[in-house]
């Protein structure tokens, strides 16, 4: 089978080979044609939230930095010293100043200028006439929020992010307000022995629901689900019966504002294409960022945000734990099946396998982007 029988109708089609899920080389081409030619998620906004934060991300190697500037400003940077390159922060980090390189002290302020380089023309000469400041500051890498998701186009050349999402954005347009998250309280970090595609395709369907979700399967039943399929860079699934959690006193979190009736009862949930998944209600979002560290493990860094900053005020904090310990075990129930998914690759019979028609078109759709740019990238 071939990366063409991927792209065949639904009924007809392949999955992708199994190379593309344990093989290093595929893994190294889809870095380049996949992760770093779109807009990838690295961080969370939250991860740089005051003026002076800095965090570095290992994006499958490169060397990010995330600076929060006195302006408010978030700029991502390569984390790379223009001198002998030098990793320049290697944990997150509160900058009282200038970003200062440990190795030979070159210094660089928070929008990446060049700003000091001691006895670089010799002891107590700070200068030299070939050491161009204005050549040398740090790289700029091409940065967008959205969804409380940094997203960064490593190559430069993707279409604008507005441009190239705007069908997602325009579906979702009523969440496109403030985020607020509960600090470590929203947050949750999972390793999984699968590669990336495998959790990003499972998100997509609802098909596993009653046998890997039951519990959740009760509430939000696999017959209200629908599909979302679309070409423009993501895919999924909503549920019809979304039921807002309610704390001791009957409470619930505060909605969206100028939220529409229709997500009363309406939740999305999407994979949005290449490594983040995303679940929309009327009283809080969240987000799963998921950063592969070689083609058979992945890290899963997932948030919750809600509509408010008062949720950060400490009587909602058993709601917002609960919240999240909720979401947490949904996505720990479908860790056995993505690295079960994983270890089946390794049979050297499976053949991509056979996609229901009805139930696996989203994940198909995922399948074809991944075919459509390998194949243009060979
Ligand atoms: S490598 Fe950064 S100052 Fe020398
Ligand atoms: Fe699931």
């Amino acid at each position: 089978m071939s990366l063409h029988d991927v792209l065949k109708p639904v009924e007809e089609a392949r999955g992708l080979p199994n190379p593309h899920y344990i093989s290093q080389e595929f893994y190294a081409r889809e870095r380049e044609t996949l992760f770093f030619n779109n807009w990838s998620a690295v961080a969370f906004e939250s991860d740089a939230l005051n003026p002076g934060d800095a965090y570095p991300v290992d994006f499958l190697g490169m060397p990010l930095l995330l600076v929060r500037s006195k302006d408010g400003d978030l700029r991502v940077f390569q984390n790379t010293c223009r001198h002998r390159g030098m990793i320049l922060v290697d944990k997150p980090t509160h900058l009282k100043g200038p970003i200062r390189c440990p190795y030979h002290s070159w210094c660089y302020d928070h929008g990446g200028n060049l700003v000091r380089t001691p006895y670089v023309g010799g002891v107590d000469v700070d200068t030299h006439e070939n050491v161009k400041p204005d050549e040398l500051g740090l790289f700029a890498i091409r940065s967008h929020i959205w969804h409380g998701v940094v997203f960064v186009n490593i190559s430069g050349d993707a279409e604008p992010f507005e441009l190239a999402n705007a069908e997602i954005l325009e579906r979702w347009a009523e969440f496109n307000q403030p985020f607020f998250d509960a600090g470590p309280a929203s947050h949750f970090e999972m390793s999984v022995d699968a590669n990336w595609k495998l959790a990003i395709e499972n998100f997509c369907e609802s098909y596993h629901l009653p046998w890997v979700h039951p519990e959740l399967n009760q509430i939000s039943p696999i017959d209200v689900h629908y599909n979302i399929e679309s070409e423009n860079g993501f895919s999924g699934q909503g549920s019809r019966n979304y039921r807002q959690l309610s704390g001791e006193n009957g409470q619930a979190f505060p909605d969206f504002k100028s939220i529409s009736k229709k997500w009363n009862a309406i939740a999305e949930y999407i994979s949005f294409f290449p490594n983040v998944f995303m679940g929309v209600h009327r009283d809080h979002c969240y987000a799963t960022i998921l950063l592969p560290q070689g083609p058979e493990r992945t890290i899963e860094r997932g948030a919750l945000f809600y509509a408010d900053e008062k949720i950060q005020q400490p009587h909602w904090l058993p709601m917002v734990q609960e919240n999240t310990r909720i979401w947490r075990g949904v996505f720990s129930e479908d860790v056995g099946v993505v690295e079960g998914m994983q270890k089946g690759r390794h049979g050297v019979k499976f053949d991509g396998g056979k996609f229901s028609p009805v139930m696996d078109g989203p994940t198909h759709k995922f399948h074809q982007w991944v075919a459509l740019q390998m194949l243009a990238a060979e």
